[in-house]
This record gives C-alpha cells, sequence and structure tokens, in this order.
C-alpha cells in the first residue's frame, strides 16, 4: 500500500514508519520538526528506525496548505495516518492558541488534501484526554462528551469532530484512535517515564505531580500493531481506544524504578493543573473490531525502555 505519515519523525510516528517498512509498504512523510523537542533528536529517532530504507521525508509545515496539497496530489496515497500535533497538557496552558493552529487548523489540512487526492482511509491520532477528569474507572469510547480539562483536550476533540465532517464530505474511511500515555524506546522526552529515567540514570532526584494518580501506560509497539491492525478494517467512521487496559499507580510505577535505581530520590509537588488524576482504557472495542490485543507486559515494556535508555540517554 502506498502510505503517507504525517509526524512521522516523532516518536510513535517512526516507530509506525519503521513497521510499515518492514512488510513492504511505501511511505512517504511529512514532519516539519517542530521545536516542542529537539529537531535533532528526531532526525536521530528517524534516521535509526528507518535505517537501510530510503523514506522520502518533506519538512513541511501541515499548515501551508498548497504543499500539503502538492505532496497527496504526487503520492495518491491510499491510507493516511495523521500524527502530527503539538502534544503536551502543561503547554498548552501556556501556548493555547498553538494548539488550535498544529491540532486543528492543520488537521483540516489534511482531510482536505486526502480528500482530494482519494484517499481511501484516514486514521487519525486522538488521545485519552478527551475524556477529562472521570476517576479512576474504565473509559468507554462513548464516555467522552467534550468536557475537558486542557486546551490540548479541548484541540483533540474538536479536531475528532472535524475528522467526522470531512469524512462524511468526502466519503472516506475514518478511523480515531485515542492513545492512553504510549512508552518504550525513544520516548517523547517531557513524558514522565522518559524524563524519570533520564534523570534517574544521571543520580538526579525526580520530582512527582499530586497524589494517587495512576496512568494506562501502553508500550508503543502494542499502539504500532493496533493501529496497522485497524487499517484493515472495514466499517463505519469509528472511534477507537488503544490501550493496555491495565492502569499503573505512581506509587507501583515509583516501586518498579526503585529496582532499578535503589538509590532514587523523589521529590512531591501538587498536581498541575490540566493533568487528569487517572486513565484506564476500555480496549474491549477495538479488540472486536480488529482483533487488538496487548502483548507488553508494564514490567517489560520498562526494562526495555530503561536498556535503551542506558544505551542512548545516558
Ligand atoms: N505519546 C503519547 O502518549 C500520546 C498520547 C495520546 C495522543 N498522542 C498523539 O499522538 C501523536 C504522536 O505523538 P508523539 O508522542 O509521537 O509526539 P511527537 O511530538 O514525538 O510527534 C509529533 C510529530 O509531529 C510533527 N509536527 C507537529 N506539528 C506539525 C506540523 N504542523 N506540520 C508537520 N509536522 C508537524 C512534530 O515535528 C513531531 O515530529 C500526536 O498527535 C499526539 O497528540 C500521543
Amino acid at each position: 500500500m502506498n502510505i503517507l505519515v504525517t509526524g512521522g519523525a516523532g516518536f510513535i510516528g517512526s516507530h509506525l514508519v519503521s513497521k510499515l517498512l518492514s512488510l513492504g509498504h511505501d511511505v512517504v512523510v511529512i514532519d516539519n520538526f517542530h521545536p516542542y523537542y529537539s529537531a535533532e533528536r528526531k532526525r536521530w529517532q528517524f534516521h535509526t528506525l528507518t535505517s537501510g530504507y530510503d523514506v522520502p521525508v518533506y519538512e513541511v509545515n501541515l499548515l501551508n496548505y498548497e504543499k500539503v496539497d502538492e505532496i497527496f496530489q504526487r503520492y495518491q496515497p491510499d491510507c493516511v495516518y495523521h500524527l502530527a500535533a503539538l502534544p503536551g497538557v502543561p503547554n498548552s496552558l501556556l501556548q493555547p492558541l498553538d494548539y488550535v493552529d498544529y491540532d486543528i487548523k492543520a488537521t483540516i489540512n489534511v482531510l482536505k488534501a486526502a480528500g482530494e487526492a482519494g484517499t481511501k482511509h484516514v486514521l487519525f491520532a486522538s488521545s485519552s484526554s478527551v475524556y477529562g477528569d472521570q476517576g479512576c474507572v474504565p473509559l468507554k469510547e462513548e464516555m467522552a462528551t467534550g468536557n475537558v480539562v486542557s486546551p490540548y483536550a479541548a484541540a483533540k476533540y474538536g479536531a475528532e469532530s472535524f475528522c467526522y465532517a470531512y469524512a462524511n464530505l468526502f466519503g472516506y474511511q475514518l478511523t480515531i484512535f485515542r492513545y492512553f500515555t504510549v512508552y518504550g524506546p525513544w520516548g517523547r522526552p517531557d513524558m514522565a517515564i522518559s524524563q524519570f529515567i533520564r534523570r534517574l540514570l544521571r543520580g538526579e532526584e525526580i520530582v512527582v505531580y499530586g497524589t494517587k494518580t495512576a496512568r494506562d501506560y501502553t508500550f508503543v509497539d502494542d499502539i504500532v500493531n493496533g493501529m496497522i491492525a485497524a487499517s484493515h478494517r472495514n466499517g463505519n467512521n469509528d472511534v477507537f481506544n488503544l490501550g493496555s487496559g491495565r492502569p499503573v499507580a505512581m506509587e507501583q510505577l515509583l516501586e518498579y524504578l526503585q529496582k532499578y535505581f535503589p538509590a532514587m530520590k523523589v521529590k512531591h509537588a501538587p498536581e498541575r493543573a490540566g493533568d487528569v488524576n487517572a486513565t484506564w482504557a476500555d480496549i474491549t472495542k477495538a479488540q472486536q473490531a480488529f482483533g487488538y490485543k496487548p502483548t507488553v507486559t508494564f514490567e517489560e515494556g520498562l526494562a526495555r525502555t530503561i536498556e535503551w535508555a542506558k544505551r542512548h540517554e545516558e
């Protein structure tokens, strides 16, 4: 298949591109190497994960519709994974308007260009943050109502709605994924697990925000396998949770980390505005629709992430 990946040089995107290439697909990437975190790191992760393959990478901002349209017309992709976005809840409180640009306006450009190019299937990266703060309960897809607690989540929820609008206008198939806290090798450097491991390797103290928090941490390979399985589904335009279905409490995470870093020092700080207390994915819908089955346990995923970090982050 001819596949276009936006945000293909990012954390999840570069793992997805790597897997698609190994399956024999033709892949083209659009990524503007946004400085939210180091562009150099993005180049390093992308080149490492795609070594041995020649992948066209367009360093283009999706806000430039003319350029985006030109690339879509040239490649006529059968399928588009739209992952490009400005991530990060805390930053969205500081720069809310950027999230309207990068997470909504850029998405509209992709949706329109895909329609004009005759793309058959658009798959969009949304987030568990669209559920808002509902306590530690299994979150089912129909429980998102727009009652969210950060500009990032509001932008993702709005973008989901634009996805439906353009899928209905152009008639392509739409799959929306709501990822739950993805981690693994090359994990996004601003996210808790990556930050903790990096600091612990340097012997630095880690800062934990809030008390009694929990996250449905999902290993990146499980997310990628789910995204690829969903590309083969035939059905209605729909939204699916991609999580592990097994939330890990902060105290548990700290216990696991202490096994690797016995001298670990932890500082506790008040919870940050915009953060939800807990996430827990109900993954039944994705299991039934395309056989989604996460296979990497948290213990194994964490071990693999620490192993990777020792080789790359010290
Ligand atoms: N990592 C997670 O736990 C998580 C959870 C929920 C949702 N998501 C979503 O999954 C997607 C991928 O996340 P990630 O963690 O890999 O983030 P990432 O920042 O590593 O990747 C996003 C990529 O998109 C690119 N990009 C951003 N805006 C762009 C634009 N206007 N034009 C071109 N390229 C642009 C960036 O340069 C970056 O390489 C995002 O949409 C994110 O919101 C991630």
